[in-house]
């Protein structure tokens, strides 16, 4: 007897939005779909007359010569920064507040689109003072701020391509990415302040050029946040402020072709080196633009929250581009959501009359938790009326959490989008629209509008509905990666492999589509790739941080397991170089490394659990059998076939806890 399959709760675009949403209504998402089918090309022509501002128009679309290194308007000119800036004010918009921002102690300031661009041209103008060029690779490692969007605009008005790192990320992994660049350049602040911490940034900075290999570094300009004590060397340090003094708050933009690179991010992949995504200036503004238009059904009058951090994409996106080249009002926040408690958002959505909330699954699963254990943080204290939409990246949301966002943030009024994307595909892929796509839970739906996305199995054949496979896109898109910066062949490797006769744009992901409706189920990486609270992590890399403690570690071996908060948890196991240790000194032992992974790459990749024992689990040719440690880490028995491992009784001690 089969039992009966439960059918999916469907929540409809509410009525009210249908009728005024830019994309209003299911048939106005096919007849867009539709569109792009027919003429794949002229659409996203049209779409790119339509959203960017040209200095020089462009006459070719798309370029497939040299398959997989697309170029898209290829010989038009244009400025980003003049489009998210410039253009506002033309229109009229110079006394908008482009940006609402909230400081950790809640300090509130407004920009204005005027007083954006004015602080855009002083800094880019300063960074031109030091000589810094169209081309130049300039890493910013800067806590949320308006500087920190104004550093990145401003790079962008010279023709600078960006770099920007987490401000969590450790000297070595500073040091690692500025070198990977050849950046001349770093802008930082002397601290942050995060949770009510000052914690350090320019002292992170020092270390990391000290690491060596930062020969191209000439400049560090430094953002006074905190006032904290820094360690300041002349010449090459500079503060921002001193730098600014004095000059013009006009710039002339530096007109850069289609494909100039906006900006590089650097990102984890199967292999321990991470990659630094690089991105073209045309084609990811356009989409940018595009996708905060639609999938956040942006207009005038809302005020839009995005709670990333411009070290990741989302906060590139939908942060420092997206909102501000729609001419849209935004928050943006410097804390944690937690701090000064876990109401934090919901008094900032009161406080500000936030409209669109965008946030990560994680933040969400922990902000239930606090809800439960204090009704005083309970989102049902706030006034959340202002409220329209609301919006999920990063991961996959649960049901659950789904649930209770639509109901208790929601109001259940608030269609919640389930953005599916990347860092390499620049914005939204996989999304419903607000005014359009019924919602089911769990699923990011249906491919935004020409965007060709698709299941497919090992051979590139396609999968039918219903049926698991692995996430591809067929078409390039105008705003996706365009190579690793330095490092072509990895490129085609990663993402146009063999495997697909180099057809298919290849997203790591695995997918399902609905047997019925074919909306697409985002089923979890089927690489090496970990996410943990929607930070991704690649097991090569943690596992090299283990082992590069050469005095302990003798062997280590990285994989996944699910978490109720965090989605993903990193688990260790470990091979010491001296007998497995028990009890208290394995405890210590762990910590030791915990600590030592949080300085070689950041403390988002220290291992939640660290499992000690004598041996690793290996086939007899010596390959380490990651599925049986998965299996050990969820704490599941062991079912797999273990013919082939070498030493069977090593995963009856794994199996303990130390
Ligand atoms: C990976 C990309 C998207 C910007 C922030 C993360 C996972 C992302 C979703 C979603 C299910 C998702 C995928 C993807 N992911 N959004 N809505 N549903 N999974 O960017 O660090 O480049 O990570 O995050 O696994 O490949 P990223």
């Amino acid at each position: 007897m089969s039992t009966p399959v439960q059918e999916p709760k469907v929540y409809l675009p509410p009525q009210e939005l249908v009728k005024s949403a830019h994309i209003s209504g299911l048939e106005a998402y096919q007849r867009l779909v539709a569109e792009a089918q027919q003429d794949y090309t002229g659409y996203w022509a049209r779409l790119a007359r339509e959203f960017v501002t040209w200095q020089t128009p462009f006459t070719q679309v798309l370029n497939e010569r040299d398959a997989p290194f697309f170029k898209w308007f290829e010989d038009g000119r244009l400025n980003v920064s003049y489009n998210c800036l410039d253009v506002n004010v033309e229109r009229g918009l110079g006394d908008k507040t482009a940006i609402i921002f909230e400081t950790d102690d809640g300090q509130v300031t407004r920009v204005t689109y005027r007083e954006l661009l004015a602080r855009t041209c002083q800094m880019a103008n300063a960074l031109r003072s030091r000589g810094i060029q169209k081309g130049d690779r300039v890493v910013i490692y800067m806590p949320m701020s308006v500087e920190g969007v104004v550093a990145m605009q401003a790079c962008a008005r010279i023709g600078a391509t960006h770099s920007v790192v987490f401000g969590g990320f450790s000297a070595q992994s500073l040091r690692d990415r500025i070198q990977d660049a050849g950046a001349v350049a770093v802008i930082t602040a002397d601290e942050q302040l995060r949770g009510g911490k000052q914690l350090p940034l320019k002292a992170i900075v020092d270390e990391a050029l000290s690491l060596g290999g930062c020969d191209t570094i000439r400049d560090v300009v430094v953002y006074r946040r905190t006032g904290g004590n820094v360690g300041f060397n002349a010449p090459r340090d500079k503060w921002l402020h001193e730098l600014l003094d004095g000059q013009p708050d006009r710039c002339e933009p530096a007109w850069v072709e289609a494909e100039h690179p906006l900006f590089l991010l650097y990102t984890s992949g199967s292999t321990g080196k991470p990659k630094g995504v690089q991105h073209s200036s045309a084609g990811y503004l356009l989409h940018a633009a595009l996708t905060t238009k639609w999938t956040f059904d942006l207009k005038p009058d809302d005020v839009f929250w995005c709670t990333a951090d411009i070290g990741w994409v989302t906060g590139h996106t939908y942060i420092a581009y997206g909102p501000l080249a729609n001419g849209g009002t935004q928050v943006m926040f410097e804390g944690v959501p937690t701090y000064p408690d876990a109401g934090r958002f919901w008094k900032m959505i009161q406080n500000h009359r936030v409209t669109i909330f965008y946030t990560a699954p994680t933040a969400i699963r922990s902000l239930i938790k606090a809800a439960e254990a204090n009704p005083d943080v309970h989102p049902k204290r706030y006034d959340l009326t202002s409220l329209r939409i609301l919006g999920s990246v990063g991961e996959p949301i649960n049901p659950a959490a789904w649930e209770w966002y639509h109901a208790n943030v929601g109001g259940g009024r608030c269609p919640i989008v389930d953005t599916f994307w990347q860092t390499e595909t620049g914005g939204h892929m996989i999304t419903p629209l607000p005014g359009a796509t019924p919602l089911v839970p769990g699923s990011c739906t249906l491919p935004f509008p020409g965007i060709v996305a698709d299941v497919v199995d090992e051979t590139g054949k396609d999968v039918p509905w219903g049926q698991g496979g692995i996430l591809v896109v067929k078409r390039p898109w105008p705003a996706m990666i365009r190579t690793i910066w330095g490092d072509p062949e990895r490129y085609k490797k990663s993402y146009y492999p063999a495997d697909f006769q180099g057809k298919y744009y290849l997203a790591g992901d695995g997918a399902i589509r609905d047997a019925k409706t074919g909306y697409f189920t985002i089923t979890g990486r089927i690489d090496d790739v970990l996410n943990v609270s929607g930070h991704r992590m690649g097991t090569m890399e943690i596992e090299s941080a283990l082992v590069s403690h050469t005095e302990l570690v003798a062997e280590a071996a990285v994989v996944g397991r699910p978490d109720d908060t965090t989605g993903e948890a990193i688990c260790a196991f470990v091979v010491l170089k001296r007998p497995r240790p028990t009890g208290e000194e394995a405890k210590q032992i762990a910590k030791a490394l915990r600590d030592w992974v949080g300085k070689e790459i950041g403390p988002i990749a220290k291992p939640k659990d660290i499992r000690f024992g004598d041996n690793l689990p290996k086939t007899r040719s010596g390959k380490i059998m990651r599925r049986l440690l998965r299996s050990i880490a969820r704490g599941e028995a062991i079912t797999q076939d273990t013919s082939t491992l070498e030493n069977p009784a090593i995963l009856e001690q794994l199996s303990q806890t130390n």
